[in-house]
């Protein structure tokens, strides 16, 4: 009998989930966050992003995450980069506390790019080249997310085309890996499929992964139609936390404890432990409760 398929599962609500977070939550929180993910059987964490503080006040703390939490053999984190001076922030600490895969983060439509990292999908590109080089020189290794992979807050509808021709410039200036985001979620399985060929035009099966909002509930579809494909990665967040601060009406990723659930009921293996992630994201849960009640 051949043995279960896996799925790996990035757990992104350290930074996906609490950058969207109105206040600020507290370095001490994000840390019992990741632990608690950690216990859960989560074996990639993306906990981090090196982006600027004014840009996004929520992730100012990065290197204090980093350097803060106790990692488990094992297991990746992951932090996001928009160019050179957020990978030295990332790397200006003792090794133990890098990041072992960065994630530059381009878009499929040009007025998202220019909202959310201010300049067009050519200048990210220019810019993400040398992020990259550096990274892999240093050992790391670099995703690339896709944001806006089937639709746009401000454009509407994304094609396929704009798609591939993304994807294609990533993997020229050597992105490792892909993420097909649906940043909005207003992806049907359709749409994503295309989205997803797209992509896999430029990059094998294993290197594509599924980043899905799920604004209009149907992430959950969406997760089946990629898996039907052959995808096996995907990011989601405890307790559906996340949104982008610059894209306008993005609620939460996809939640982890109902991608995972799903993945198991399929046969598939995730190393996670369903009783203590429901744990994990009841903390944050508590905690963004307790942060932001009135003083
Ligand atoms: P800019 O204003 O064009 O950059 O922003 P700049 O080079 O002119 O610098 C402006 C200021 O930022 C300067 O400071 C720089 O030093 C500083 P000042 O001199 O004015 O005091 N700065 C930095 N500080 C810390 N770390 C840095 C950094 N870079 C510059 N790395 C920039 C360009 C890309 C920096 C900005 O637009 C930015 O930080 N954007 C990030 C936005 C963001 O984080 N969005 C959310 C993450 S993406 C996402 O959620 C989507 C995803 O989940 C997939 C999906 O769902 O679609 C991944
Ligand atoms: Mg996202």
């Amino acid at each position: 009998m051949n043995a279960p398929a896996h799925v790996r599962l990035v757990d992104v609500s350290p930074r996906d989930g609490l950058q969207n977070e109105k206040r600020p939550v507290s370095t001490e929180v994000r840390i019992g966050l990741v632990r608690r993910l950690q216990d859960a059987g989560l074996r990639h964490i993306e906990a981090a992003s090196f982006v600027s503080p004014r840009w996004v006040p929520q992730m100012a703390d990065g290197a204090a995450v980093m350097q803060g939490v106790r990692r488990r053999p094992g297991v990746r984190f992951a932090a996001l980069v928009p160019n050179l001076r957020g990978l030295d922030t990332a790397l200006d600490a003792p090794r133990a506390a890098w990041p072992d895969d960065i994630v530059v983060f381009g878009s499929a439509s040009e007025s998202f790019s220019r909202k959310n990292i201010n300049c067009s999908i050519a200048e990210s590109i220019e810019r993400f080249a040398p992020v990259v080089a550096a990274a892999r020189a240093q050992g790391l290794r670099v995703r690339a997310a896709m944001s806006c992979a089937v639709g746009c807050p401000f454009e509407g509808e994304v094609a396929p085309e704009a798609v591939g021709r993304l994807a294609r410039m990533l993997r020229d200036i050597g992105a490792q890996e892909v993420a097909v985001a649906d940043t909005i979620g207003v992806g049907t399985p359709d749409r994503v499929r295309r989205a997803l060929d797209a992509a896999l035009a430029h990059y094998d099966t294993e290197d594509v992964s599924g980043h899905f909002h799920d604004t209009q509930g149907r992430a959950l579809a969406n997760t089946v139609a990629s898996l039907d494909m052959g995808i096996r990665q995907f990011d989601t967040s405890v307790a559906g936390l996340g949104g982008c601060p610059y894209a306008p009406g993005a609620t939460g990723n996809v939640a982890t404890e109902a991608v995972a659930a799903l993945l198991h009921d399929r046969g598939f293996t995730t190393g996670i432990d369903l009783a203590r992630l429901m744990e994990a994201g009841q903390y944050i849960r508590n905690a963004l409760r307790e942060e932001v009640a009135p003083a």
